[in-house]
Parts: C-alpha cells; sequence; structure tokens
C-alpha cells in the first residue's frame, strides 16, 4: 500500500528549514508526500514558500494579529485533526520548537500516528528560556517516534539524558545549510529588492546587521537591547540594519526607540533571498534568532547573541558567537570589540560550522525510505 507523509510547519524558519525536506521528498515516487502549512505567520510564511517554490497541499491560514499562545493552539488543534482524517498519513514530520510543531505533533499522536521531529534534540534545560520554546521541545520529544538531531549533542541529550532510545535518533546535521547552501546558488542579485536595498547600504560603513524577536526578551529586556543600539549608532564608522519582526511586541519598542535614528536603517522582513545577501555584505550580527546562528558561520560573519542561555551550545564552543543578553553595557563593549580589534573579530570566524554539510536533507530522506 502506498506510504503517506505529512509535513507541517507553520513559521519562517520552520518553512526555511523544511525546504529543503520538502524538495527531498517530494522526489521519492514511492511515497505520497503533502505539506500542510498552518500559517501560524502568515506575510513572513509566504515570503519563504514564494522563494522555494513550494504551493502547500493544506493551508489553515490561522494568524490572528497579536496571537496569544492558547487561542493559537486551539486553532492549530481543531484544523490540524480535520487534515490528519482527510489525508490518513503514516507518518507526520514536524519541525523545531514552534507552537505549530508540538500541537501537531501531539494531535498526530492522539490519532495514533507515527511522528518524525526535525531539528530534534535541543535543550537548554530552562524552562524560561527560550519560553515556549524550550517546553515545546521537550513535549515534541516526548512524542516523537523518529528524532532526527542535528549534532552530536543534540542527540546525547535524547539518548543521556532523556532515555531515548539510540536506534530512533539519527544525526543529520541541520537543514538549515541545506536551504543556505540553495539559497546562496539561487541568489538573483539583479533582482529589484536587492538593488533598493543595496542603494540604502553605506559602502563606507561596517554593516551591523540586527534581528531580535523572543518573547523572553519582551519588555525591559527589549528596551535595554534597543538603547544599546542606539548607543552604538553614534559611531560614524557603522550602519546599522534591522529588519524588525512583524509581532506587535517587537514592532512597537523598535519604532519608539530607533525610529529616524541617523546610522539605523528599520525595515520590514526580507525575503530569505534578500536576506542571505544582506548577511552576507554585513560585517557582524547581532540577534536573538536561533536560525541565524547556525548560519552565520557559513558566511563567515561573528554573531552576538542577545540570549542569557542557549541550546546551540556548539557555537559557543567553537567560539562563533557569544552571549551577551540583552544587558546594555555587555552588547555595547562587546560590539565595539569586534569593530576596533581585528584579532577578536578573526578569533570568531575561524572555526568550521558545527551544524551541517548541507546534505541534512539527503540524509532525512534516505532514513524516511527505509522505515
Ligand atoms: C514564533 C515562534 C518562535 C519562532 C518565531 C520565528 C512559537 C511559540 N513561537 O514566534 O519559536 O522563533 O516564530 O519568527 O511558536 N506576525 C504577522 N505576520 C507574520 C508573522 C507574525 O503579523 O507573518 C505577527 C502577528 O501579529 C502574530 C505575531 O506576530 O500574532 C506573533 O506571531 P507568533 O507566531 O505567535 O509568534 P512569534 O513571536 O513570531
Ligand atoms: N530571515 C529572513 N528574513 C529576515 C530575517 C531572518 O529570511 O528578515 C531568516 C534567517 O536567515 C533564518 C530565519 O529567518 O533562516 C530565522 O528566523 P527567525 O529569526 O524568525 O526565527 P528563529 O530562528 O529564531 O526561530
Amino acid at each position: 500500500m502506498e506510504k503517506k507523509v505529512l509535513i507541517v510547519f507553520g513559521t519562517r524558519p520552520e518553512a526555511i528549514k523544511m525546504a529543503p525536506v520538502v524538495k527531498e521528498l517530494k522526489n521519492i515516487d514511492s511515497l505520497n508526500t503533502a505539506v500542510c502549512v498552518t500559517a501560524q505567520h502568515r506575510e513572513m510564511l509566504d515570503q519563504v514558500l514564494d522563494f522555494f517554490k513550494i504551493t502547500p497541499d493544506y493551508d489553515l491560514d490561522l494568524m490572528k494579529p497579536n496571537q496569544t499562545l492558547n487561542e493559537l493552539s486551539s486553532r492549530i488543534f481543531s484544523k490540524i485533526d480535520v487534515v490528519l482524517n482527510n489525508f490518513k498519513p503514516n507518518l507526520v514530520l514536524v519541525h523545531g520548537d514552534t507552537t505549530t510543531s508540538t500541537i501537531v505533533a501531539l494531535a498526530s499522536f492522539n490519532r495514533q500516528i507515527k511522528v518524525a521531529h526535525v531539528e530534534a534534540g535541543l535543550r537548554t534545560y530552562n524552562k524560561s528560556a527560550p519560553f515556549p520554546e524550550e517546553i515545546n521541545r521537550q513535549i515534541t520529544g516526548r512524542i516523537t517516534d523518529y528524532h532526527f538531531a542535528p549534532t552530536k549533542n543534540a542527540a546525547n541529550n535524547l539518548i543521556n539524558n532523556e532515555n531515548v532510545n539510540p536506534k530512533k535518533v539519527y544525526i543529520t546535521g541541520n537543514t538549515v545549510i541545506d536551504a543556505l547552501f540553495w539559497g546562496i546558488k539561487n541568489i538573483n542579485d539583479k533582482r529589484l529588492e536587492i538593488s533598493k536595498l543595496e542603494s540604502k547600504t553605506d559602502k563606507t560603513k561596517k554593516l551591523i546587521l540586527v534581528t531580535g524577536h523572543r518573547r523572553e526578551n519582551f519588555g525591559k529586556k527589549f528596551e535595554s537591547f534597543c538603547n544599546a543600539l542606539l548607543t552604538i549608532s553614534k559611531r560614524n564608522d557603522i550602519q546599522i540594519i534591522y529588519p524588525v519582526h512583524l509581532n506587535p511586541r517587537v514592532q512597537s519598542p523598535v519604532t519608539k526607540i530607533l525610529k529616524n535614528i541617523e546610522n539605523v536603517l528599520l525595515i520590514k522582513p526580507l525575503d530569505y533571498e534578500v536576506f542571505i545577501w544582506l548577511m552576507n555584505k554585513s560585517y557582524l550580527i547581532i540577534t536573538d534568532s536561533g536560525g541565524i546562528q547556525e548560519e552565520a558561520p557559513s558566511l563567515k560573519k561573528p554573531v552576538l547573541v542577545t540570549r542569557e542561555v542557549t541550546e546551540r551550545q556548539e557555537a559557543v564552543e567553537s567560539n562563533l558567537v557569544k552571549l551577551v543578553g540583552t544587558n546594555k553595557k555587555l552588547i555595547i563593549n562587546e560590539t565595539i570589540k569586534l569593530l576596533d580589534s581585528k584579532e577578536e573579530y578573526n578569533k570568531m570566524i575561524s572555526a568550521d560550522n558545527p551544524y551541517g554539510d548541507g546534505k541534512a536533507s539527503k540524509r532525512i530522506k534516505n532514513i524516511i525510505n527505509s522505515l
């Protein structure tokens, strides 16, 4: 009988990291692979679907402005159940740590459908950070039947700390590197959006690329981070470019503190093609994003991470990223170090990327094909 696989995702980072898996699985003739997007994100998800040319088979279209985690969860539960009942997959693939992945894993489990988890095993073991992602990961990990861990560390978390059967844990590398390599190959730098952005960058200055959206930083911590950027912007040898996440709880402090500031360019979220182009042009990156920390080492860009703890310890140990939290002084001092000391800068770009070789999605395909 034909086997059916349902790949489900909902946010920008999940879409980027699942895109290479979709491409691989759609190539297996003996599998009936369908894609379902919850559209937990709308515009930011569509940007990714366009670039990777993915047309979902099911679109639950459930984002609401300023959604709470519980409203979102309840909408996912009720809408995914209809898809599970109609498509009747043998296996559901979810990704990472979002509300989409955890609720879909649980809904699949409730229908006794097997679950595979891409980017499995990342942990801080601190339930407040990242919030709610750490607990999302732990719950998804309990439910999962096949764990695709990006690194040895992630696999060890599952096997040694959580007693997961080692035969169900596969070290694959992170599919974000597959997406990045595909993206780099497919950048069209003649695109209008790229030339428009290029005309706004100041080539005489060092470009600092910034993003930030983590829930545990909302409020005072986020303001402290924006105030650090404000101080850094006073230097006349830098330009800050900040594509601002569409969450109103991010938009509001960022515009309040950084709008109309010289040397700070606030822009809308960029589609993946333009974002990779911009990462490549940047001198350093300040971010709390998980995916950007994994991509930047392949582009030889140092990253200051505005988080207190991390589930991506490999990059810290290799000196590729530095945790600076949201302490204003620390962000400013570490940024200045990287701007003024070539030695400090070089220390952060010399190691190899620990997150993958661009073949993770092929490995995942082979494993699924052999199940
Ligand atoms: C979600 C994920 C987080 C991931 C992040 C990536 C959870 C709990 N959080 O957080 O793990 O790192 O995505 O960006 O799953 N919005 C739009 N348009 C969009 C996207 C968002 O308007 O395309 C606005 C909406 O008002 C929405 C709000 O942002 O209600 C929050 O979106 P949501 O997905 O709930 O949370 P994120 O903070 O984006
Ligand atoms: N990204 C993008 N456009 C942007 C900012 C980020 O395409 O304006 C990409 C980035 O390259 C990375 C991913 O989005 O692959 C990270 O998503 P996000 O920061 O939203 O989530 P996280 O990685 O923290 O879960």
